[in-house]
C-alpha cells in the first residue's frame, strides 16, 4: 500500500508529495499547522481544530478560508486513499511561495497546502497511558506567541531532545519568573494539596489545545475543584498528581518529574477518573474504544 500525501489539491505517492525550495513554510516557518486524530475514520473535535487553524491564520496574516467542506473531504480522501482509519492528519498551511525576503510578498500570492497522515501506535500509547511517563522542566526558549499553532518549532524541537536524552516523554517549560506554561507538545495539568485540578489558563502564553478544552468540559463533577491559572514550577514539584493532554496523548499521567516520584510514582486517581471522562467523550463523537 503507497503512502499517499497532499500537497496545494493533489494526492500523490508520498515520495513525490513536494514543495518548492522558495516556499516562505521552508524559508522561514511561515506556516500554520493543525494535528487532528480520527477514529473509526471520524475525526475528533474537527470544528475547535479548524478554528484554531483560522485564528493561526490570521495571527500571521495568511489569507486562506477555512472551510469546513474542504477539509472533511481531504479527510476523507486522506483516509480513503491511505486505509487507515484510526490515526493523525497533519495539515500545514503556508504563506506560499516566493523569492527569499523576510518581510511578506508584495501582491497576492497563493497559500501550500500539504497534507500527511499517519496511524497511531496505540499499544505504545496504550501502555504510557497505564504506566505514566517521565516528564522534566527546561526554561522556554520559544518566540512571544506560542498560542499560535504555527511552525517555528525549533525551540520545541531542542526542549523535547532534551526530554529524549534524559529517557523522558515530554520537557515542561518554565518562564523566567518560575512560572510554567506548557509541555513542548503538550498541555500541562496538576493536582494540588487540596485536591484542586490546576491549568494554565489560555492567555497567550500557551496554545489552546483542543485536548485540554475537552478536558475543561469533561470534568464537570468529575473532580473537587478546577482553577485556570499560573502555577510555578516549585508548585509542580509538589503536586499530588500531573498529566499532559494533547491529540496524541490524550490524558497522559506523569510518575516522575525531574528524576522525583510524583505523588506515590504511580497514575493518580483524579487522572484516572479524567482518561475515563475523556475515552467517554471520544466515543461519544466517534463510536471507538481507544485506550
Ligand atoms: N501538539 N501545546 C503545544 C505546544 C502543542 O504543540 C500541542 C499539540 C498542545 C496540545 O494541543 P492539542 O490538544 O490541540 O493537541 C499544547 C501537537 C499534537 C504536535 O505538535 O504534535
Amino acid at each position: 500500500m503507497p503512502r499517499i500525501s497532499f500537497v496545494n489539491g493533489n494526492y500523490l505517492p508520498h515520495e513525490q508529495a513536494t514543495v518548492p525550495i522558495e516556499d516562505r513554510g521552508l524559508q522561514f516557518s511561515d506556516a500554520v499547522y493543525e494535528i487532528i486524530s480520527f477514529f473509526g475514520g471520524k475525526p475528533l473535535d474537527l470544528i475547535p481544530h479548524l478554528e484554531r487553524l483560522k485564528k493561526s491564520l490570521e495571527g500571521l496574516s495568511i489569507k486562506y478560508d477555512v472551510e469546513k467542506g474542504y477539509f472533511l473531504d481531504l479527510l476523507e480522501q486522506m483516509i480513503a486513499r491511505n486505509k487507515i482509519s484510526d490515526g493523525i492528519i497533519y495539515i500545514q498551511i503556508t504563506r506560499g511561495v516566493a523569492p527569499r525576503d523576510h518581510a511578506f510578498p508584495k501582491g497576492e500570492i497563493t497559500p501550500t497546502i500539504i497534507a500527511t497522515v499517519r496511524p497511531l501506535d496505540m499499544e505504545a500509547i496504550r501502555n504510557r497511558l497505564t504506566n505514566g511517563v517521565k516528564i522534566i522542566t527546561v526554561a522556554e526558549n520559544r518566540w512571544g506567541r506560542p498560542d499560535i499553532k504555527s511552525t517555528s518549532l525549533l525551540g520545541n524541537v531542542l526542549a523535547k531532545e532534551a526530554a529524549a536524552r534524559e529517557g523522558a516523554y515530554e520537557a515542561v517549560y518554565f518562564d523566567h519568573h518560575g512560572i510554567v506554561t506548557e509541555g513542548a507538545s503538550s498541555n500541562v495539568w496538576m493536582v494540588n494539596n487540596e485536591g484542586i485540578l490546576v491549568t494554565r489558563k489560555t492567555d497567550g502564553k500557551i496554545l489552546p489545545g483542543i485536548t485540554r478544552l475537552a478536558v475543561v468540559k469533561t470534568q464537570k463533577g468529575a473532580v473537587k475543584g478546577i482553577e485556570e491559572r499560573p502555577f510555578s514550577r516549585d508548585a509542580l514539584k509538589t503536586a499530588r498528581e500531573i498529566f499532559l493532554t494533547s491529540t496524541t496523548s490524550f490524558v497522559m499521567p506523569a510518575v516522575n518529574l525531574d528524576g522525583k516520584s510524583v505523588g506515590d510514582g504511580k497514575p493518580g486517581p483524579v487522572t484516572r477518573v479524567l482518561q475515563k471522562a475523556y475515552q467517554k467523550y471520544i466515543k461519544e463523537q466517534t463510536g471507538q474504544t481507544v485506550f
